[in-house]
């Protein structure tokens, strides 16, 4: 697979000639320098920008390809996706943010049951009491618990997470990672985990390595 971008009059390739592969529960963690297409390749995955060639297969679903609406509704019942920046709805409590990944046409659920497993999962990263605050009052590490929250309340075959605890202390980022290897564990959930720290890298089943925009596959040290 390759992406090809246009910034102003300059072609950038972006990603090239990727190919890879995740099982179902395994945690492959992805580690580069900044700008080496870490999240390019996120997006490229989660169908929110679409790969110039090559094709892109989530849980047996072609993402390449396929209409917006389409792509939607397939994010909400396959995929989480944890952003670099969060990408909380400002206007909205963090219990709405999350509960907006459960659509209750979609899901066959109740508005109570979706408000339940909303809060569920706000009080898995620790939100209990922070259900009704907005982003803007949330720290920057309680917004990216809630972004956690909101990428794991459907439970997703594919998790996708950009620097999962990049703005967190460090027993916070451990809680927040226990919670993606138990999702891989109990629910057989894909994890693609971008991270810049070596610690968290090891702990995955498997590290692959962007750089220019080219993925490889990192032997790992044998572990002290
Ligand atoms: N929409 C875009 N148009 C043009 N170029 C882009 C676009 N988005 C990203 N790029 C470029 O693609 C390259 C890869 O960016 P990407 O965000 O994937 O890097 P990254 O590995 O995630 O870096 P970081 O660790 O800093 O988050 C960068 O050089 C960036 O400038
Ligand atoms: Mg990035």
């Amino acid at each position: 697979m390759n992406l090809h971008l246009q910034s102003g009059a300059t072609p950038l390739h972006i990603l090239k000639d990727i190919e890879f592969s995740i099982d179902p529960g395994e945690v492959v963690a992805v580690v580069g320098p900044s700008g080496s297409g870490k999240t390019s390749l996120l997006m490229v995955l989660g169908g929110l920008e679409q790969a110039t060639d090559g094709s892109v297969t989530v849980a047996g679903t072609a993402v390449t390809g396929r209409g917006e609406d389409e792509l939607a509704i397939f994010r909400r019942q396959n995929l989480g996706i944890l952003f670099q920046n969060f990408h909380l709805i400002p206007s909205m409590t963090a219990l709405e943010n999350v509960a907006l990944a459960l659509e209750i046409a979609e899901s066959g659920r109740s508005y109570a049951q979706i408000m339940a497993a909303a809060t569920a999962a706000l009080s898995a990263v620790g939100l209990a009491d922070r259900l009704d605050h907005r982003p803007s009052a949330l720290s920057g590490g309680e917004q990216q618990r809630v972004g956690l929250a909101r990428a794991i309340v459907n439970r997703p075959k594919l998790l996708l997470a950009d620097e999962p605890t990049g703005n967190l202390d460090q027993d916070t980022g451990a809680r927040v990672i226990d919670m993606m290897f138990a999702l891989a564990r109990d629910n057989g959930t894909a994890v693609f985990l971008i991270t810049h720290d070596p610690a968290l890298a090891r702990r995955a089943d498997r590290v692959l390595a962007m750089n220019h925009g080219r993925l490889s596959p990192v032997i790992q040290g044998v572990p002290a």
